[in-house]
């Protein structure tokens, strides 16, 4: 009876540290699950600069003119016409898809300019490929 009883408790004592182990193992597991998410693509980084912090669309939406032009329209007039977006972004280069209504535009360069280099690149990336037909 006391030998029973021995194996018992030993089989508990293996059993609480077999499942201590896998806890711990799990817990290391989500921490690098964790840090793989922090690596936002540039896509991504770009959509929220869009629609957040940049407040770009509210002026630009993607497949209609609203107060600005449609990002799909903006990417088809780059295309045709080399543009450079960053650039124009940057103001080193002049509007070339309705420089009548630039003043507006003009407006945001304020707020473009607190964006780090990064952003700024991620936001031509969101804008290139949303107007390029990318469904999100
Ligand atoms: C208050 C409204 C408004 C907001 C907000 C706005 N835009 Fe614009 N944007 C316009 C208007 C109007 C035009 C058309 C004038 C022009 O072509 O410059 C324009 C034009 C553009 C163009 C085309 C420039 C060209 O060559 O003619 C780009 C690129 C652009 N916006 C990017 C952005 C980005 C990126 C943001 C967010 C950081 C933004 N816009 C926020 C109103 C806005």
């Amino acid at each position: 009876m006391n030998y029973i009883y021995k194996i018992g408790v030993l089989f508990g004592i293996v059993l609480l540290f077999s499942t201590s182990c896998q806890s711990e193992k799990k817990d290391k597991e989500e921490i690098k699950i964790g840090t793989k998410k922090e690596k936002i693509s540039s896509f991504d980084l770009g959509k929220s600069v869009f629609n957040g912090k940049g407040k770009c669309y509210t002026c630009h939406k993607i497949d209609k003119k609203s107060i600005g032009p449609g990002v799909i329209d903006i990417i088809k007039i780059y295309e045709e016409q080399n543009g450079d977006l960053i650039a124009f972004l940057k103001q080193e280069a002049e509007p070339i898809v309705d420089p009548e209504t630039y003043a507006v535009m003009k407006t945001n360069f304020a707020i473009i300019k607190t964006f780090t280099e990064e952003e700024l690149k991620a936001v031509t990336v969101y804008m290139n490929e949303m107007g390029k037909g990318k469904t999100e």
